[in-house]
């Protein structure tokens, strides 16, 4: 499970992370992880789990320069201070000097609040804090206001995705600016008893789990599944070395409720 994609800004990203949001064992969730091939830990300052991400690292075994590592800044802390304070108390949770990648949570807030929330970002790059910046539930105009304000663009742009939310309108976007989209909630909060992914499930001899993180893979998406159950994280990440067939990958986009089809907060639309 090494497959990586490459950023904008020259860093590799591994194709696939845990997520660890509601995680109560967060620490041992990253360390069968790590030890079962996963490569990234999406993590947030919102999910009050970033000490436990550094201690599951410690004890996987792996090297930190061989994970790579996100955390969010959450909007409560969307002016210049305090997200250049909140940064540096991720740091201190993590128990490692940089974070391989750091988001702005949301788009809450309005824009001079994201702005300065994502300038202080960038000036955490440049002090050595994070590697690479991006954002999270930001829709195209969020992103052209960081274009209008002569900033670097961000190199992510995580949202709500999976088959019955496709955010076609961001991707879109995204894709023409060399920004690559993680896909949260990838398996739909575990609401798998969908027909066509039942069938799909059956066919190719996979959990319907799988045939959502692999769906999402074949999309160009960085799908970040959560589960806290070992079998399942373990299981959730062989998805390579098979393929879903065009004819079924186009059953699963079919499923498309647009934002109908949103499982979360998805707040993409806020001014
Ligand atoms: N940026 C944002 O605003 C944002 C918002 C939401 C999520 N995220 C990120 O994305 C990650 C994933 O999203 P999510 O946690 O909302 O949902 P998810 O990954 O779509 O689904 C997690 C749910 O699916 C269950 N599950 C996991 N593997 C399964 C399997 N093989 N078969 C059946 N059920 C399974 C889990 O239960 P068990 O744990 O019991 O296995 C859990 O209830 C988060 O952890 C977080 O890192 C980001």
């Amino acid at each position: 499970m090494v497959e990586t994609v490459t950023l904008s800004d020259g860093h590799t990203m591994p194709a696939i992370g845990l997520g660890v949001y509601l995680n109560e064992e967060c620490a041992e969730a990253c360390r069968v992880a790590l030890q079962n091939g996963y490569r990234m830990i999406d993590g947030a300052r919102y999910y009050e789990n970033e000490v436990q991400v550094g201690v599951g690292v410690g004890k996987s075994g792996v090297k930190r320069e061989d994970v790579f590592i996100t955390s969010k800044v959450f909007h409560e802390d969307f002016t210049y201070d305090g997200t250049t304070a909140a940064l540096k108390d991720s740091i201190a949770n993590l128990g490692s000097s940089y974070y391989n990648l750091y988001l702005t949570h949301s788009a809450i807030g309005g824009k001079d609040a994201r702005l300065a929330a994502y300038r202080a970002l960038l000036d955490g790059k440049a002090n050595g804090m994070i590697k690479s910046v991006g954002v999270s539930n930001y829709s195209a105009k969020h992103i052209e206001e960081i274009r209008e304000a002569g900033l670097e663009m961000p190199v992510v742009n995580q949202v709500e995705l999976h088959p019955f939310c496709q955010q076609k309108p961001i991707v879109e976007y995204c894709r023409k600016n060399n920004i690559v989209v993680q896909a949260y909630s990838p398996l739909v909060r575990g609401a798998l008893d969908n027909q066509v992914i039942q069938e799909l499930s059956t066919k190719y001899s996979k959990d319907p789990a799988q045939i959502l993180v692999r769906w999402s893979l074949q999309r160009g998406f960085v799908p970040l599944p959560k589960s806290s159950q070992p079998e399942r994280i373990i299981s959730n990440g062989q998805v390579f070395g098979w393929e879903i067939e065009p004819t079924d990958m186009a059953k699963l986009d079919a499923l498309d409720r647009g934002k109908e089809g949103a499982v979360t907060w998805n707040p993409v639309d806020v001014d």
